[in-house]
């Protein structure tokens, strides 16, 4: 297992760039696979999760190539990929499988799918039920992978999302594509939406109106698709840029899709001074620079409908958190309990090794700042999660003596880049 020592800076003046983002990437691959045509993708993410689903696709049959740093997917339209001789394995990634998912259920050929120790502990059965409603067929551990789908003609449904997950939402909606008549998907909180906006930069036929999203069957056309740079992977160096003295830092190029900018609103709530520079739309997503200045930082109630807008972010919030002049409350996040680790109890754990009093709670916790103290060396354990060992090698910039982050490959998950920046912050 390999670990990283972190020391301390004492501020930083620096332009950056993140990696792509992960969910565009993913759908990326995943709806170019069902387009018709050559579609385009430039700055796709490359990280385990993303190259798995690439992976999975030409297992299916899809002929997807790589010149230069583009990627060229040749879709051959809905009802054209191909029964995958071998078991299909998403690594790591909840988003790969759970949308693979919504596609297999329309395909009239058996396949079976499965991740890694950490995928097959997490919950299947929120895609399973809603796609069995519209007629496939599922064989699974009890709700968890491997998980064999049973594919075939699929009807259009209505359905009310139990919880706001863009994952479930979005399996569904690539069902839908292939049912027999419209499916409406009602959804009383919203979650991320990339795959409706990019189903309509693709010109399929779907509808958003009042928390309601409506589907209609049918085939489109391939197209190019920009990725902008991971908002969920700017998050540490925003935060890094507002908790470090004598900095800013610009993170350029970077999503800015509401449903994913929480973790603006949260820190500049805490009181962090963030501006949002050379705002540009593509592919029918927003992007744009984050400048994020020093800031002097103090705690707030974190609940509600704000939470799915900050699901992937909350690590690192509870970084900020810890660092900050009083009690920061998080609630309604019960859903951490089934990311890639407990979120809540990952964090709890190693926020209490750094020395923070933290109380934790079924759905989430009570952080009380230490009004912006070093950290003390400690080790902690990432516990094979990817943005545990992030948000903890930001919070090693502001300790005293550093922190040795243990079982830090999971980095690559997500964002294999992350450390190259931490070293370039130094400089
Ligand atoms: C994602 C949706 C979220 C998020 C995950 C990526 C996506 O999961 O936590 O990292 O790309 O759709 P849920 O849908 O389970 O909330």
């Amino acid at each position: 297992m390999k670990k990283i020592h972190i020391s301390p800076i004492s501020g930083c003046i620096k332009k950056i760039t993140v990696q792509g983002d992960k969910s565009i990437s993913h759908r990326a691959v995943i709806i170019g696979s069902l387009a018709k045509g050559i579609t385009k993708i430039y700055n796709f993410l490359e990280a385990e999760d993303t190259l798995n689903t690439v992976k999975i696709y030409k297992q299916m049959g899809v002929r997807i190539e790589k010149k230069g740093a583009i990627y060229s997917l040749h879709g051959n339209g809905l009802f054209s990929l191909h029964e995958p001789k071998d078991e299909l394995y998403v690594g790591n990634s909840g988003t790969a499988i759970r949308l693979t998912l919504g596609v297999l259920a329309a395909q009239s050929f058996r396949a079976s799918i499965t991740g890694d120790a950490q995928i097959v502990k997490r919950p299947m059965d929120r895609v399973i039920k809603p796609l069995s409603e519209m007629g496939a067929r599922f064989e699974s551990n009890n709700g968890f992978a491997p998980v064999i789908v049973y594919g075939g003609s699929l009807k259009g449904i209505k359905y009310k999302l139990e919880i706001p997950s863009a994952q479930v939402k979005s399996a569904i909606i690539l069902a839908a594509l292939h049912a027999n008549g419209p499916t409406e998907i009602i959804e009383d909180i919203k979650s991320r939406d990339h795959t409706e906006r990019m189903l309509k930069h693709f010109g399929a036929k779907i509808k958003i109106n009042n928390g309601k999203i409506i589907v209609t069957p049918g085939g489109f056309k391939a197209n190019t698709v920009y990725v902008p740079g991971d908002i969920s992977s700017a998050a540490y160096f925003i935060a890094a840029g507002s908790i470090l003295k004598n900095s800013e830092l610009t993170v350029l190029d970077v999503g800015l899709n509401p449903t994913r900018t929480g973790i603006i609103d949260v820190l500049k709530k805490m009181g962090a001074k963030i501006n949002i520079k050379n705002k540009k739309i593509k592919n029918n997503e927003p992007l744009g620079n984050i400048v994020i200045r020093s800031s002097k930082l103090k705690g707030i109630t974190i609940k509600g409908s704000i939470i799915p807008r900050v699901i992937d972010e909350i690590p690192i919030i509870s970084i900020v958190a810890a660092f900050a002049n009083g009690r920061t409350i998080i609630s309604d996040a019960e859903e951490l309990r089934v990311k890639e680790t407990d979120r809540i109890f990952t964090i709890v754990r190693n926020l209490r090794r750094l020395g923070v009093k933290v109380e934790e709670r079924k759905d989430g916790m009570i952080i009380y700042g230490n009004g912006g103290k070093p950290f003390k060396y400690v080790d902690i354990d990432s516990f094979g999660d990817h943005r545990i060992a992030m948000a903890f090698s930001i919070a090693a910039l502001v300790s005293d003596n550093g922190l040795l982050i243990k079982d830090i490959e999971c980095v690559n998950t997500s964002f294999p880049g992350f450390f190259d920046i931490i070293r370039e912050l130094k400089k």
